[in-house]
């Protein structure tokens, strides 16, 4: 009978003993997500085998965000990307992109370098610095007289005051020559035929016109062999209608059009003959843009395809080349289709094919002929977007499978108007990367509605009475008895996700954590994009809400001001509220007004050199003013919504050491260039009060500073330089604020029960401390719970290991005992020992061994459980996750069997009804051997 029982114990144990073993480690990959972007692609992009005996390719690019990379033409997924500085701070200079046939490397040129790369997984293989900004970049894509095997050279031309054409040993590099041009002329571009380099030259004539220079230039001596000026004949005064040309060819050409669109000019370099060719209207609409399309290798056929757009759509004319005669023929015309439409050029061996994507169709055709290769249909780009929108391919790269005659096969990396880089594979999308998401400008949380309502709900019965509370519940449990008939069918997968544990990561309406919430981004292409942070795999909807034309910038700004409800605001003013769900436009107060952003406007604070101002209702309310020579370098105010639990710290022996609370409170760095030092003011942003300050010698001015400011304590970090005390360090500073340093004691502020934060006088008392840490950290944010309880992480970004951390408010704490051990009590409070150093530990790094690159920026929600926090990180990459750091005191973890659990009581059910009878019978005889 023992043993019987024993092993039902065992048994019973047994379930139990391995649920315990893991706590969350499971949750790692799962509760976060990234995407590793590389933005919008530039026009340089292409199809390329990384490896010349395989014929597997791969699809490389250089973003409007200066990111090269290599993605995989499969699953979309990145196989390697190298971030290129282009030192222009506005990064609006265009990156280069090229790859000669069959090599292993790929070069490319951002402001005035010029880099390469191995093919197969981005390792650097050579980078020079030209010193002047490049105007052009190509791949001398010819064996030279010598046949000498190894990577192909490549040519830079470059402008500014070191204007040159150079050319670059393809394995190392180094200058082999270099052309000096005149600086009056603007260089454009450089083109290569079969026997000559070519600099395409910009020559403004007297009556301010543009006339076209070549200068031919030997392309093993660099020594220039003719010199000429093309008649242009006053047509050209900008250098906007020069069409970029294919410059690799047999015969490379310049194309050139006037302002009205009304005539295409097309000169085979080389030669001095212009052909002119009329461009017809095919109705009301005039031509708006024209667009080039040309093979880039020497051996392909000298033909090319030359598209025009109007504003509602576009066609296209193939022209050929007579490299003997020098002489340009149209060949066939393609037809007029409503939309946009994007052509791409692709070559096998020397035969040249042309792909146009429309919004509808995919579509072959060869440069001989205008016969229809292969063509298929496109139902759908499969991709969040607006539901009036049409969304229209912007521009591609394809790869042709051919077949004999025909196409059997093609690829398109296709980018397009809503910001997504997808690819067809005849006709049907494979994958899509949201690109758009690369370039936000600004992010925000909105929890949906549902939840926020079940707040309310909720915090209606914590601050009523018991009895009230209890009626209410009552009230809220019969409402949602109403909702029965809706519920029933869904129960059964709801039981069984509540078995599997799933229910956490279900769909948002019915989502108790409020993991579910909508992140919103608005981009640099005037789009607003949303995220669900409890399945961020997918785009809820993206949406155009500023018509931003070519260049032009914008500030926008988001915020949540209720339940739902997500409010994006330009920096002109008024806010434009959408349905977060949705994305739906709710009341429009004022259309989004973009041209008022590019005029700088107060908002609330204004920075004048070394002048704070703020305002408040449009009239000035106080100014600050740092000392002399100091200018502001950053302003960071208290969060909007920044619930504190308790406006004391219990103390290891239960006294409290109050805080001081000030909603108000605001951060303000300035720096001295002059002394190369850095002050950080603690102020009240009403009053421009100083609460504190400090000042830091020997700051490194060039080294990012970042600063934090929440509930009653504040960081900041910078970078030291070496001096006689120390070496380089980079320095974390945490400070807190308290009425009083005495416990228990009020200070000052005890006998005023009810102060106005304009009239305090009182300053707080502060405690600070310093540690020295690994790396700078370029950018700070704070963990947020829903009511403040859960105690708080510093979260940092890490630029130079590509991480974010979370650094425990316990190592920060400035109380930490110093040159001591800690007393009993201060064990109790969890304070630990000073050291000056914080190594960051590995749990502390919420992306583990992801390299998440280009953060800018973090924003935090709170959860609607109050353990947990929701983080979003953007800048060029997209990191999201949720960090309890306080653990998960109010959620079972995802480990958390409910099979065990059930299988355990039934196990002891089945113990209590199989030992109860022998229990009882036990009593029954022990009774009756007493007496
Ligand atoms: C947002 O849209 C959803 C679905 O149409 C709707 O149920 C919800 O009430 C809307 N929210 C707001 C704030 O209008
Ligand atoms: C607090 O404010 C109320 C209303 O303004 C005032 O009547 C009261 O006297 C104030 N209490 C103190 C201690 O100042």
């Amino acid at each position: 009978m023992t043993m019987r029982l024993s092993l039902l114990l065992a048994a019973t144990c047994a379930f139990l003993v391995k649920t315990s073993l893991a706590v969350f480690a499971d949750e790692a990959w799962t509760k976060d997500y990234h995407y590793a972007l590389l933005g919008e692609p530039s026009d340089a992009a292409l199809f390329h085998q990384p490896n010349p005996s395989s014929r597997a390719s791969l699809i490389y690019t250089v973003s409007e965000e200066g990111v090269l990379g290599a993605v995989n033409p499969r699953d979309g997924s990145l196989v390697w990307r190298q971030i290129l500085h282009s030192g222009d701070p506005h990064g609006k200079t265009a990156g280069f992109l090229r790859a000669g046939e069959g090599q292993d490397v790929v070069v490319s040129g951002l402001g005035s370098q010029v880099a390469a790369w191995s093919a197969a997984d981005g390792r650097q293989a050579w980078h020079v610095e030209l010193g002047s900004p490049l105007a052009d970049v190509e791949i001398l894509d010819w064996v030279d007289a010598a046949g000498t095997p190894g990577p192909k050279d490549a040519l830079a031309i470059t402008t500014g005051n070191k204007a040159a054409v150079s050319r670059l040993d393809g394995a190392t590099g180094s200058t082999k020559w270099q052309y000096e041009l005149d600086t009056t002329d603007e260089p454009y571009q450089v083109s290569i035929s079969a026997t000559q380099v070519y600099a395409i030259l910009l020559h403004k004539t007297m009556m301010g016109y543009i006339k076209l220079k070549v200068i031919s230039l030997d392309p093993v001596s660099g020594h220039k062999t003719d010199e000429y000026i093309l008649s242009s004949e006053n047509e050209l005064s900008t250098a906007d209608t020069i069409i970029s040309v294919g410059a690799n060819s047999a015969s490379p050409i310049i194309a050139w059009t006037d302002s009205a669109y009304s005539v295409l000019k097309i000169n085979v370099i080389g030669t001095k003959t212009v052909s002119t060719f009329n461009i017809e209207k095919h109705d009301e609409h005039a031509v708006t843009s024209i667009k080039l399309h040309a093979p880039y290798h020497v051996n392909s056929l000298s033909h090319f395809l030359v598209q025009y757009n109007t504003d509602v759509s576009h066609r296209a004319e193939v022209f050929h080349v007579d490299p003997k005669k020098g002489k340009v023929e149209k060949a066939y015309s393609l037809p007029n289709v409503a939309g946009m439409g994007s052509f791409s050029t692709s070559t096998a061996d020397a035969n040249v094919y042309f792909t146009r994507i429309t919004r509808d169709q995919v579509m072959t055709v060869s440069s001989v002929s205008h016969g229809v290769l292969g063509r298929w249909t496109v139902d759908s780009f499969n991709v969040a977007a607006d539901k009036d929108e049409r969304v229209e391919p912007v521009r591609s790269v394809s790869e042709v499978s051919i077949k004999g005659d025909s196409v059997s096969a093609v690829r398109s990396a296709v980018l397009l108007s809503t910001g997504d880089w997808i690819l067809l594979r005849d006709g049907t999308p494979v994958w899509q990367r949201p690109e758009m998401l690369a370039s936000a400008l600004s992010a925000g949380f909105a929890a949906p509605m549902e939840a926020e309502m079940l707040v309310h709900e909720l915090e209606e019965e914590a601050h009523s009475s018991p009895l009230q509370a209890y009626i209410h519940r009552i009230t809220r449990h019969v409402q949602d008895l109403q909702r029965l008939p809706t519920i029933l069918p869904t129960l059964p997968q709801r039981i069984v996700a509540g078995f599997l544990g799933t229910s956490a990561d279900g769909v948002m309406a019915n989502d108790g954590f409020g993991f579910h919430q909508v992140i919103a981004c608005a981009t640099k292409n005037g789009r607003l994009v949303a995220l669900d942070a409890g399945n961020p795999s997918k785009i809820m909807w993206n949406h155009p809400v500023a018509d931003l034309k070519t260049g032009q910038e914008w500030q926008p700004s988001i915020s949540s001001p209720k339940g739902g409800v997500l409010e994006l605001k330009s920096k002109a003013g008024a806010g434009v509220q959408y349905n977060a769900t949705t994305g739906e436009q709710l009341v429009s107060i004022l259309p989004i007004d973009v041209e008022a952003d590019t005029a700088a406007k107060p908002v609330k604070y204004s920075v004048s050199g070394n002048g704070l101002e703020a305002q408040m209702d449009g009239n000035p309310a106080w100014s600050f003013m740092s000392a002399q020579g100091e200018r502001i370098v950053s302003l960071v105010p208290r969060p909007v919504n920044d619930p504190v639990a308790s406006i004391g710290k219990v103390l290891g022996d239960r006294r409290v050491l109050y805080k001081y609370l000030d909603p108000n409170l605001a951060l303000v760095a300035t720096v001295k260039d002059a002394s190369k030092t850095a002050t950080f003011y603690v102020i009240n942003s009403v009053t421009g009060g100083v609460l504190h300050s400090s000042t830091h010698a020997r700051v490194d001015l060039s080294a990012s500073i970042s600063a934090m400011v929440s509930e009653n304590w504040f960081a900041y970090s910078f970078t030291a330089e070496a001096s006689d005390e120390g070496p380089k360090g980079h320095q974390l500073v945490v400070g807190e604020l308290f009425e009083s340093l005495v416990p228990n004691d009020r200070g000052p502020l005890a006998a005023t029960a009810n102060y106005s934060s304009l009239e305090t006088t009182t300053e707080p008392f502060t405690l600070t401390q310093s540690y020295q840490i690994p790396e700078p950290i370029s950018k700070m944010a704070v963990t947020r719970t829903r009511q403040g309880i859960t105690s708080r992480q510093l979260l940092a970004i890490l630029p130079d290991s590509n991480a974010v951390v979370g650094l425990p408010y316990t190592v920060l704490d400035p109380r930490r005992p110093v040159n001591r051990d800690p007393t009993k009590d201060e064990l109790a409070e969890g304070l630990v020992r000073y050291a000056p150093v914080i190594e960051f530990n590995p749990q502390w790094y919420l992306n583990h061994q992801r390299e998440v690159t280009g953060i800018k920026e973090i924003v935090t929600s709170p959860a609607l459980i109050e353990s947990t926090s929701l983080i979003f990180a953007y800048g060029l990459d997209v990191f999201g996750t949720r960090v309890s750091p306080s653990f998960s005191f109010d959620v079972l973890g995802g480990d958390f069997n409910k099979f065990q659990m059930l299988g355990t009581v039934a196990a002891l059910a089945v113990a209590t009804f199989v030992v109860a009878p022998l229990v009882a019978r036990k009593q029954v005889n022990t009774r009756w051997q007493f007496l």
